[in-house]
C-alpha cells in the first residue's frame, strides 16, 4: 500500500516537474523572441508603398518558424495566399568578392527582421544556361517573404563575369550592390586554400601557391592566375561602373567583419535603408571556431560552416612581398574610386 502511494507521489512530482521545465523553457524561448520584437521604425519607401512601410510583427514572429518552412517547399498554395507571402526578386545582391566573407555577411543580414535571404548560390546571372531559364525562374528560386521584407541573394562569382552588370541592369537599374573585400594577397590565399582542399578531397595534387602566382619565367606576378586576377577589385569595378553608378555600391570591409562585425553591418543597413535592428546581442565571438557567430534568440544560435575560416598555407615571404607590391597601385585607384580607405599594404 506504502509502495504505491509513493509510486503515485513519484509520478505526480515527476509530471509537476516537466510541467514546470516545459513553461520554463517556453518562457525563456520567448523571451529570446521578444528581443526580435522591438517595435519598427519605418523602412525607406523605396522598400514598400507609403502608409504600408511597417513590418508586420508577425514577420518577425515566423522569421525562423513558418517562413523557414515554407523555404523548405512545404507551404500550400493556400497557407501563401493567408499569409500574404511572396517570391521577391532582390533587392540587393552581394556581388562577390569570393572569400571576402560573402556568406557571413549574408547570414549576419539575415538577422535582420527586413532581410530574407536566398539560402543557396544561384547563378543566374553569371550562367548562361540558368540565364536562358529567363526572370520568372530566378524569381522562383527566392525564398518565400513578406511584401515589405526584401530579398538578399549572394553569388560571388557575378562580380568577375563579363556578362553580369549588364544582366543584373536589365533586370533593375536602380539595385543596390554589395561587395565584400579583404586584403587581396590574403584573399587570394584564401582562394587558393579553397581550391586546394577540393583537390585534396579527391585525393589530387596540386601546385604550391607560390608556383601558381609567380610567373616561373618572367620571375614576376603571374596574372593569368584566377586567385591572383579576382584580388584586382579595381579592374572588375570599372567594368561595373559602365552600368551602375558608385552611389549604388557599397563596399564591406571583409577583415573586419571578422574582427568587429556590427560596425560593418551597420554601415550595411544604412546603405540599405533598413532601421537598425541587429544589435551586439545577435553577435557572439566563439573562442573555439575564432569567429564571431550568429544568435537568433535565446534558443537559436549558429556558426558558419567549417569551410569557411580555413586554415592557410604558409606562403614564402618574398612572395607575399610581390604580390602586395603588385596590387598596391590597384589597391590606391580603389580607394579612390570607392572612397574606402583600407589599411592595406
Ligand atoms: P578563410 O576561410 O580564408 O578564413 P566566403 O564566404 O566569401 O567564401 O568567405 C569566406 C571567408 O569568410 C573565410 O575565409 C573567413 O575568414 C571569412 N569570415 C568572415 N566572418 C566569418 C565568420 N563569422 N565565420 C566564419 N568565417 C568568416
Amino acid at each position: 500500500m506504502l509502495f504505491k502511494q509513493q509510486v503515485l507521489l513519484r509520478q505526480k512530482l515527476f509530471v509537476l516537474g516537466s510541467l514546470a521545465i516545459g513553461s520554463l523553457l517556453y518562457l525563456v524561448a520567448r523571451v529570446g523572441s521578444l528581443d526580435r520584437l522591438q517595435p519598427l521604425c519605418p523602412i525607406d519607401s523605396r522598400f514598400g508603398p507609403r502608409g504600408q512601410d511597417e513590418i508586420p510583427l508577425r514577420a518577425l514572429q515566423f522569421k525562423r518558424g513558418l517562413l523557414h518552412e515554407f523555404r523548405k517547399g512545404n507551404a500550400t498554395k493556400e497557407q501563401v495566399r493567408l499569409h500574404n507571402l511572396v517570391q521577391q526578386l532582390p533587392k540587393a545582391i552581394i556581388i562577390g568578392v569570393r572569400k571576402g566573407g560573402t556568406r557571413a555577411l549574408l547570414e549576419m543580414l539575415n538577422l535582420h527582421p527586413a532581410v530574407v535571404k536566398a539560402s543557396q548560390e544561384i547563378h543566374f546571372f553569371d550562367n548562361d544556361e540558368n540565364y536562358a531559364k529567363g526572370i520568372e525562374w530566378y524569381r522562383k528560386k527566392m525564398p518565400f517573404s513578406y511584401p515589405h521584407q526584401i530579398t538578399i541573394e549572394k553569388s560571388p562569382a557575378y562580380f568577375i563575369t563579363e556578362e553580369v552588370p549588364e544582366r543584373i541592369y536589365k533586370m533593375n537599374s536602380s539595385i543596390k550592390l554589395l561587395i565584400i573585400v579583404r586584403e587581396p594577397t590574403t584573399r587570394a590565399i584564401s582562394d587558393y586554400t579553397q581550391v586546394l582542399e577540393g583537390k585534396e578531397r579527391k585525393n589530387k595534387t596540386y601546385y604550391k601557391f607560390e608556383k601558381l602566382a609567380i610567373d616561373p619565367n618572367t620571375c614576376e606576378v603571374n596574372t593569368k592566375y584566377k586567385a591572383v586576377r579576382t584580388s584586382i577589385y579595381t579592374k572588375h569595378l570599372e567594368r561595373w561602373l559602365k552600368y551602375f553608378p558608385i552611389e549604388q555600391f557599397h563596399i564591406v570591409d571583409g577583415d573586419r567583419l571578422i574582427t568587429e562585425p556590427l560596425p560593418e553591418l551597420q554601415l550595411v543597413e544604412k546603405f540599405l535603408n533598413l532601421p537598425p535592428r541587429i544589435s551586439q546581442y545577435n553577435l557572439y565571438f566563439n573562442a573555439t571556431r575564432g569567429f564571431y557567430c550568429l544568435r537568433f534568440n535565446i534558443v537559436f544560435n549558429k556558426c558558419l560552416a567549417g569551410s569557411k575560416g580555413r586554415i592557410h598555407p604558409e606562403v614564402d615571404t618574398s612572395v607575399i612581398n610581390k604580390l602586395r607590391k603588385f596590387f598596391h597601385p590597384f589597391n590606391q585607384k580603389f580607394y579612390q574610386i570607392t572612397g574606402r580607405t583600407f589599411n592595406w599594404p
